[in-house]
């Protein structure tokens, strides 16, 4: 591997859902590999993710993904300054994989070990392809299990202004899918079967928590979302998935967007970054951008592939915070509700 005196390469791993990922990250910008093996396939059989399954296919698949990430990245051993790995928040037993994996090779090899929150590496992966992106910036971060709007005050310093009160935007889409007839995974269908839908078509609510308001509520969505399709199936109305998609997709926009313009204009920002699994979604990114750029504001996102789970991203934030000076020790442990800010 190229590699100068001064570089800092991080080896990182990530399985605290259903991706067993590795990738080998140069100076927290700079992805010299990111192997993701995704398990969709075999949960889509069941409408979600089955943490048991996930956890043994994590252990099936990971030396196998960690000696990809090293061979594609043409990345020695003895090249390598750290062994990062998320260690929360996340499923139990599928971080206990990636946790115990990355304390063997840390072990074996004399390397420090960093332990790396999965929301800050979702933050972190607007990094890689946005060269000139430093903090202080605000983040949304919409995924599967977190809807979060975030101060990024510097690097590694986080202040959450806002957080749902019940479901994640990602699950709203997930439930909303199955509710539909689309199964799992919800989001990357929602978003292709509303391109040909009519956003206007449903008028459902767009819920704001008055008392805090940064803060999202999703389930009084998706339960309008059902009570649409159980009255239409009560007065045998057809019911068009295309237009409840859009019509869907379209309140959970209005109200992401919303929030995150609210906390844009008092925090006075210049800078707004999406990370996360939701975040790969065209119509979210193209509404942002224009809320964005109607108030001056430069707009970040990662590319979708760096938006959903991956280990790149897990690499990036890792440098800043052995850069900072942060290492783990052999008591490292899976914590799946760990907050962010915590350690
Ligand atoms: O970040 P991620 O891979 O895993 C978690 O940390 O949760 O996010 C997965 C979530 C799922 O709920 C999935 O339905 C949603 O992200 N998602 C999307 C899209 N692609 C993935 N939601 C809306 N539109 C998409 N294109
Ligand atoms: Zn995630």
């Amino acid at each position: 591997m190229l590699r100068r005196n001064e570089d800092i390469v991080i080896l990182a791993i990530e399985t605290s859902c259903d991706e067993t990922a590795a990738a080998v990250v140069v100076n927290g910008r700079d992805v010299r590999s990111n192997v993701i093996s995704s398990q969709i396939d075999l949960h889509t059989l069941y409408g979600g993710v089955v943490p048991e399954i996930a956890s043994r296919k994590h252990i099936e698949r990971i030396n196998q993904v960690i000696l990809e990430a090293m061979q594609q990245a043409e990345a020695d051993w003895d090249e390598l300054d750290a062994i990062a790995v998320t260690y929360g928040p996340g499923l139990v037993g599928a971080l206990l994989v990636g946790v115990a994996e990355a304390k063997a090779i840390s072990y074996a090899r004399k390397l420090p070990l960093i332990g790396v929150h999965h929301i800050e590496g979702h933050i972190s992966a607007n990094y890689i392809e946005n060269k000139e992106l430093e903090p202080p910036f605000l983040c949304l971060v919409v995924s599967g299990g977190h809807t979060h709007l975030v101060n990024v005050a510097d690097y590694g310093v986080y202040e959450v202004l806002g957080r749902t009160r019940d479901d994640a935007a990602g699950e709203a889409f997930d439930k909303v899918a199955r509710a539909i007839g689309l199964g799992y995974p919800g989001g990357p269908k929602i978003e292709k079967v509303s391109a040909k839908g009519n956003p206007h078509a449903v008028e459902f609510p767009r819920p704001r928590v008055t008392e805090d308001a940064y803060d999202f509520s999703f389930s009084g969505l998706k339960s309008a979302v059902l009570n649409y399709l159980n009255a239409c199936k009560m007065k045998h109305v057809e019911v068009v998935q295309e237009d409840v998609a859009a019509s869907f997709q379209r309140a959970v926009i209005d109200v992401l967007v919303g929030n995150a313009m609210l906390a844009a204009e008092q925090y006075q920002v210049k800078k707004f970054a999406i990370a996360g699994g939701v975040a790969s979604n065209g119509a979210l990114r193209e509404a942002m951008a224009d809320a964005c750029r109607e108030r001056g504001i430069s707009f970040y996102h990662p590319s979708p592939v760096l938006c959903t789970d991956n280990a790149a991203m897990i690499g990036a934030a890792a440098y800043y915070e052995y850069r900072a000076g942060a290492r783990s020790g052999w008591d490292l442990n899976a914590v799946p509700n760990l907050k962010l800010g915590e350690r």
